[in-house]
């Protein structure tokens, strides 16, 4: 009798996956394309079914200013290491000047700017193991641990060094002398060979972390830089100037880029970059496509043929709708709420008309997508408060701090 196979489901995400999903969807609205990209390299990292000389991901991020394209790499950051600066950034306009590329990669000895592998880790160039790993938390608890470890074996070897040389030194008149010094001697070879066994842990463990590096306004960077990213996303490997390799194989490749911008501006109608024409906009299909076909036409008269089909993924990011905003809105002012309380133990009520008041100011410049946001939050609400925090006005702890609407200014009260 034959076993009845078992259909298996592999279109349903994983537990974690689903959760990092819905951590980003919580703070990166509109973009679901993109975000779901980036859960499936997760799960690819999580699962160990890497390619062995690919990173995790590389995707090239088009779209126009301040609608979360960094924003995207912030959130993986936090996500994995627990802190959205925890990725490295790489600014591809700085790399074009005269000694951008000898910073990501260092320089070739007896130039200045070489570095040692013996060097202090600062002066490392930006793309060495060390650098681009030492976002992953458990590569500093593990470096830590190895480099206390290293450090008493090497105050034992100095020791045992001394030991040997002043025995050496006395001679071997007295007979027990020869055997001590073949003591030490055996003592000396086995710590040598834990030395090395640390350091080998090191470098295995070292294939272990992983790390995300943003290749921002990729436009701006030169033939120099685009080589560079060619050989990183084609061998998932780079040699640096001191002959050291950089291993990009855990590493996730973000390049941004706001090629075609102006372009999807003008498809939906609208100068105004950065938002689009009408709420609609972004949840129609035809249009999204239209957007999608023509940031790549753009991305393609600008950028080499090879890079481009090296990407696993060209995700454009759209122009945010104002239903959109709102919500990025909202989210931002519950977590202005949520830090009132836990600072200060006290409870804001905001009015609706505040809300649309920040939302109408947020809205004036569009070219700067969502980014306005967070400053209007600032100069309406955040400033104020601190203000009166310092003149030790705010209410009690467990009070109300009641925020309205005045002739277009936002008041305060308690
Ligand atoms: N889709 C979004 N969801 C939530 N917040 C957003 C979104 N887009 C932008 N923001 C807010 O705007 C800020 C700036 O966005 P971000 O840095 O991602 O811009 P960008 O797309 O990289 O633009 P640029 O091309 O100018 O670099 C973010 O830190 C966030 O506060
Ligand atoms: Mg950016």
């Amino acid at each position: 009798m034959s076993k009845q196979r078992v259909r298996l489901d592999a279109d349903r995400m994983s537990d974690e996956g689903e959760k990092l999903l819905s951590f980003l969807q919580e703070r990166i609205k509109g973009q679901d394309d993109a975000i779901k990209d980036i859960v499936k390299a997760d799960e690819m990292s999580r699962s160990g079914l890497l390619q062995p000389d690919r990173p995790i991901y590389a995707g090239l991020f088009l779209g126009p200013s301040g609608v979360g394209k960094t924003l995207t790499a912030e959130m993986l950051a936090e996500y994995w290491f627990g802190s959205r600066s925890a990725f490295t950034k790489v600014s591809c306009e700085a790399m074009s000047e005269p000694h951008g590329i000898s910073s990501l990669i260092g320089s070739p000895p007896g130039y200045v700017g070489f570095h040692s592998p013996k060097d202090k880790e600062g002066s490392a160039p930006i793309l060495a193991q060390s650098r681009i790993d030492r976002h992953d938390l458990r590569c500093v608890k593990d470096q830590e641990e190895i480099k206390k470890l290293l450090s008493d074996l090497d105050d034992q070897l100095r020791k045992l060094d001394k030991e040997i040389d002043s025995v050496a030194r006395a001679g071997f008149k007295d007979p027990k002398s020869h055997d001590r010094l073949i003591k030490l001697q055996d003592e000396q070879d086995s710590l040598e060979k834990e030395t090395r066994k640390l350091l080998l842990r090191l470098r295995d463990r070292q294939r272990s972390y992983r790390s995300i590096i943003l290749f921002d306004e990729l436009e701006k960077g030169n033939e120099t830089l685009h080589n560079l990213l060619l050989t990183i996303i084609d061998k998932g490997k780079l040699t640096l100037a001191n002959g050291m390799i950089t291993d990009f194989t855990r590493s996730v490749i973000m390049l941004t880029s706001n090629v075609g911008s102006k372009e999807i501006a003008s498809l939906i109608g609208n100068k105004k970059i950065g938002f689009a024409a009408s709420a609609q906009a972004g949840e129609d299909e035809a249009l999204n496509d239209e957007i999608y076909r023509r940031a790549k036409k753009a991305a393609q008269d600008r950028f080499r043929p090879e890079l481009l089909a090296r990407m696993d993924r060209i995700s454009v990011f759209r122009p945010l709708s104002s239903s959109v905003i709102r919500e990025i809105m909202d989210a931002e002012l519950k977590r202005f709420v949520d830090e009132m309380k836990g600072l200060f133990k006290i409870s804001l009520i905001i009015g609706d008309e505040v809300c649309e008041h920040i939302l109408n100011e947020a809205l004036d410049k569009p070219q700067e997508g969502a980014r306005l946001l967070r400053r209007k939050i600032n100069s309406n609400l955040r400033e104020p408060i601190s203000r009166l925090k310092l003149r030790n006005m705010l209410p009690q702890p467990g009070g109300k701090l009641y925020i309205s609407l005045q002739d277009k200014k936002v008041i305060f009260s308690k």
